[in-house]
């Protein structure tokens, strides 16, 4: 069930269920997240059954604030430390060396750990209070909370949709970046950018001093999940094209009966009057707040192709371009 967490017994429910290894969801300003305790295996083996995820991926545990970092990470490069200094909390997460003896299975098994801190007061406010009961829960293993594959959700909606009434939802309303956290690996001397987010490339560079690696100028790096193509896919199909090759599709297609959608920055011609047409904002933040809504929007619409006009190739882009590369590639 969808609750609102400034309700003191709501956030109280969910601080019982996390210590009882239960999954609980929650907002943050990037998606909402499947959580669980981190610190116990039974409890992030839940998280991977209800996303039908293979147990072998591995989990960003969300911590309340960067004090709780060395509870998980074995140690702190000083180029990792720049960016929790710069950028924490907010819609960054860090692959650190792990503390050996802690959250294997929110690991995957990996002799790293992947830490967040999210600035969403919803997430704050569950991590804060999870921290401080009694037992405490230490920090929360939450991925996203859409099934394996599926498009992240980024409203307490899409999560309910999607897991039933079972699950309690912390709702935070609809979530700000709208796209999944930029990870950096800092395990390699090197920081390695493993995916994008709304964080350009050029501001996590100039906060940490270095410049970034891409995973494949890295032979035999391993590869996140959130790397695997084929990823963050709607049920219809999506294709993506520049403005003239989508207006020449429309075209084609004539006057015809069709389930087909547009995304374009370009304000397209058509003579069908099935075809739905939205507006991509011309604003990268802006689009990648949209657009995992825009694309669950077209699938409850019953749209079975999606055209999307390819975005620009700047880097503020990045994002948006790699969710929509993965979506095109299912
Ligand atoms: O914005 C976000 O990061 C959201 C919200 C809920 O915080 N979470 C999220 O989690 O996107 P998830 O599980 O959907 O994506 C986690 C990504 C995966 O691609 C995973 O492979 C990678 O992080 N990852 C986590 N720990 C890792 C590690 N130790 N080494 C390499 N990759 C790791
Ligand atoms: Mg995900």
């Amino acid at each position: 069930m969808v609750r609102d967490p400034s309700d003191p017994a709501a956030l109280q429910e969910a601080v019982r269920r996390l210590q009882a290894g239960e999954l609980v969801a929650f907002a943050t300003e990037t998606v909402y997240g499947l959580g669980a305790d981190a610190s116990r295996d039974e409890a992030v083996a839940r998280i991977f059954e209800a996303k039908g995820r293979p147990s072998d991926h591995p989990l960003i545990v969300h911590v309340p604030d960067a004090s709780r970092v060395g509870d998980f990470a074995a140690s702190v490069p000083p180029f990792a430390q720049k960016l929790i200094d710069a950028f924490w909390p907010g819609p960054l997460t860090l692959i650190l060396p792990r503390r050996p003896e802690v959250a294997r299975a929110a690991a995957g098994g990996q002799s790293s750990i992947g830490l967040r801190c999210p600035s969403h007061p919803v997430a704050h406010a569950l991590l804060r209070a999870c921290a401080d009961a009694q037992p405490p829960v230490p920090g929360l293993a939450a991925p996203s909370a859409n099934k394996f594959g599926r498009v992240s959700p980024t409203s307490a909606q899409h999560v309910a949709s999607e897991f039933g009434d079972g699950l309690l939802v912390l709702d935070g309303g609809p979530c700000e970046v709208g796209i999944e956290s930029a990870i950096v690996d800092c395990t390699r001397g090197r920081p390695v950018l493993l995916r994008p987010g709304v964080l350009t490339a050029a501001q996590i560079e100039s906060a940490c001093g270095e410049p970034l690696v891409r995973p494949e100028d890295l032979p035999g790096a391993p590869r996140a999940s959130g790397t695997l193509e084929a990823h963050y896919a709607p049920r219809a199909k999506v294709r993506l094209m520049d403005a003239r090759g989508l207006q020449t599709a429309l075209d084609l297609l004539g006057g015809q009966a069709a389930n087909i959608a547009t995304y374009s920055r370009a304000i397209l011609q058509t003579r069908s009057e099935r075809v739905l047409r939205r507006r991509m904002p011309d604003d990268a933040v802006e689009a990648a707040r949209q657009l995992f809504a825009v694309l669950r929007d077209f699938d409850d619409q019953g749209v079975q192709l999606i055209w999307v006009e390819a975005p620009p190739e700047d880097a503020e882009w990045d994002g948006v371009r790699d969710r929509l590369a993965r979506a095109a590639a299912a």
